[in-house]
């Protein structure tokens, strides 16, 4: 499962810029636009604070500026023009510590990962154009550039259930991921997959 990445298609239409205090505008422009996301999260769920109970939209929002100022979060954000279509996260699991179902996910762990992708949104009205793929691809450029190292996704499975609307697939899926030579390592719910690729600095 060793790859070493390409950069994105040449002939894509989007450029990507790290999430950071010179694009924290944009960032949260395109969450504003999507109501919070995910009634306000905020892209909170992976980072230690975590969502939820407890947790306030203006405290997640405060919460990830604060990330953004101290350099603790990696965040890759898709753009058209000027305009933030999109994003994928990516992290340590020290930053990104919060997966779902992690009872099931401890019992078959064996190496554990360097890097994690934790959440992919894109804009509800810029869905099915490449905003996800681009993103991912640039994370994963990000990491290679980083040093590369074992990372790992949890990804949702499209075969055998009927079509999902995108706001199941927060962390992507499965297609996507195998897209970029990542191989399923284990099931830890009904449709979420561990996936793992190792990438050569
Ligand atoms: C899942 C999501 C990220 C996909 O983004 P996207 O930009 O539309 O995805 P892309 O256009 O790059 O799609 C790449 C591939 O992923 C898969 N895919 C994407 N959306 C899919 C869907 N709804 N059903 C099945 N497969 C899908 C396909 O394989 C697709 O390739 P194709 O279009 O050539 O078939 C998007 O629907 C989304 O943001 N959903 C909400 C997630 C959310 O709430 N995140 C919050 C986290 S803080």
């Amino acid at each position: 499962m060793d790859t070493v990445l390409k950069g994105m298609d040449p002939a894509s239409s989007f450029s990507t810029r790290p999430l950071s205090p010179a694009t924290w505008n944009d960032f949260a422009a395109l969450v504003e636009a999507n109501n919070g996301v995910w009634g306000g999260c905020w892209c909170m769920g992976f980072h230690p604070e975590g969502v939820g109970k407890g947790h306030t939209v203006e405290g997640n929002r405060l919460a990830k500026r604060a990330h953004v100022d101290r350099g603790t979060v990696h965040q890759i954000l898709v753009y058209e023009g000027d305009q933030c279509l999109g994003w994928c996260q990516y992290g340590s699991p020290l930053e990104l510590p919060n997966i779902q179902n992690p009872k099931t996910y401890a019992k078959g762990l064996g190496e554990m990962p360097d890097w994690r992708i934790g959440c992919i949104f894109t804009g509800s009205r810029h869905r099915r154009r490449g905003v996800a793929r681009a993103a991912l691809g640039a994370a994963l450029g990000a990491i290679q550039d980083a040093g590369g190292g074992l990372v790992e996704a949890y990804p949702e499975q499209i075969e055998g259930r009927p079509p999902q609307r995108g706001a199941y697939f927060h962390t992507g899926t499965t297609d996507l991921f195998e897209e970029f030579g990542f191989e399923r390592d284990r099931k830890i719910a009904m449709w979420r997959w561990v996936m793992r690729l190792r990438i050569k600095s």
